[in-house]
C-alpha cells in the first residue's frame, strides 16, 4: 500500500465542520427543518460529522451515483445507483459532497433535486478543486478549498481504499 501524508488534520476537519453548521444553521430560520441529503459513499463521513454539529430539526437521506467512468473522458454522465427514500416536495434540502472536482456529478444532481419541488436546494462540499472544474456550478458551503491534487480519507478512496482515514490525505506514489 501507498502512504500517506496529511494535508488536512482531523482537528482542522472537525474544527471547520463546526463553523459550517452554525453558518447553515443561521441561514435558515429556527423554525423551519432542513433536509440533508449525502452523496454515497464519499459524502457518508463529512455527512456523519455534520449532522452531529447541528440542531434537532435535521433529517437525513441518501443517494449514490455512478461518476462518469475512471479515467474517460467526462461526459457529464450520471447514473442513479440508488436514489432518495425521501420526498423533497417543500423541503429545503442539501447536498452533502465529499468534493467539488469538475463540477459535474453536482452540476447533473442539483438539476435532478431541483425538478422534485423543494422549496430551496443547497449544496456543501468538504473540498473543492476550482482549478478542476469544467461547469459552473453553485457550491454554498465549501470546507476546504484545495489544490489539484488527488486527495484520499474522511470517505474520499483510491480504488475503495482509504476512505476511513479520519484525515485528508496525499498519497505517496
Ligand atoms: P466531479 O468531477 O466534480 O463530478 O466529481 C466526481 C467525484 O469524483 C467526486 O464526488 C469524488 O467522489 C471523485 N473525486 C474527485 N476528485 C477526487 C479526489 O481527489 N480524490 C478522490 N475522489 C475524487
Ligand atoms: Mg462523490
Amino acid at each position: 500500500m501507498a502512504t500517506t501524508s496529511v494535508l488536512i488534520s482531523q482537528a482542522d476537519i472537525q474544527q471547520r465542520i463546526k463553523t459550517l453548521a452554525a453558518e447553515i444553521e443561521k441561514d435558515y430560520p429556527a423554525t423551519e427543518e432542513i433536509h440533508l441529503v449525502a452523496v454515497l459513499k464519499g459524502g457518508f463521513m463529512f455527512m456523519a460529522d455534520l449532522v452531529r454539529a447541528m440542531s434537532e430539526r435535521v433529517t437525513m437521506d441518501f443517494m449514490a451515483v455512478s461518476s462518469y467512468g475512471k479515467g474517460t473522458t467526462s461526459s457529464g454522465q450520471v447514473r442513479v445507483l440508488k436514489d432518495l427514500d425521501s420526498n423533497l416536495e417543500g423541503r429545503h434540502v442539501i447536498v452533502v459532497e465529499d468534493i467539488v472536482d469538475t463540477g459535474l456529478t453536482l452540476h447533473y444532481l442539483q438539476d435532478l433535486l431541483k425538478a422534485r419541488a423543494p422549496k430551496s436546494v443547497k449544496t456543501a462540499c468538504l473540498l473543492s478543486k476550482p482549478a478542476r472544474r469544467k461547469v459552473a456550478v453553485q457550491v454554498d458551503y465549501i470546507g476546504f478549498t484545495i489544490e489539484d491534487r488527488f486527495v484520499v480519507g474522511y470517505g474520499l478512496d483510491y480504488a475503495e481504499k482509504y476512505r476511513n482515514l479520519p484525515y485528508i490525505a496525499v498519497l505517496e506514489q
